[in-house]
């Protein structure tokens, strides 16, 4: 019996890039798309910060209860911060993250500085 190769012939190469956890650099832009640092009341970790709806501020929202979700400031929409936590694999280390992100490695990078509402400030 032959099964198939999960792995496709190789390993999915990743991009792993290390930023600035708060402040200038907190966000890196990887082609078009911003990821930040945050902490909330169930944890940190390193998310989008567009909304996955419309492209909000997502980097802007509210908690919702328990710090179970965050509340999209544009329409109100609860991401669940259990799934966003398990999205991005990423570690702190004083005051820089490193994080392995859903692109290529020769994908387009910038860093920028996001505001972050104060529910998800570090
Ligand atoms: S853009 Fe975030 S809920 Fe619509």
């Amino acid at each position: 019996m032959r099964l198939p190769d999960p792995l496709r012939g190789g390993l999915q190469e990743v991009l792993v890039l290390t930023f600035a956890a708060t402040g200038r650099g907190n966000c890196v832009e990887v082609d078009g798309t911003p990821y930040v640092y945050v902490r909330t009341a169930s944890g940190s970790f390193v998310m989008r910060a567009d909304c996955p709806h419309r492209g909000g501020p997502l980097h802007l929202a509210a908690e919702g209860p328990e710090g179970k979700s965050l509340i999209c400031p544009w329409h109100e929409r609860r991401t669940a911060t259990v799934r966003m936590r398990q999205r991005i694999p990423a570690v702190r280390t004083g005051r820089t993250v490193r994080a392995v992100l859903p692109h290529p490695p020769q994908a387009e990078v910038s860093h920028q500085h996001r505001p972050l509402s104060p529910a998800l400030a570090c």
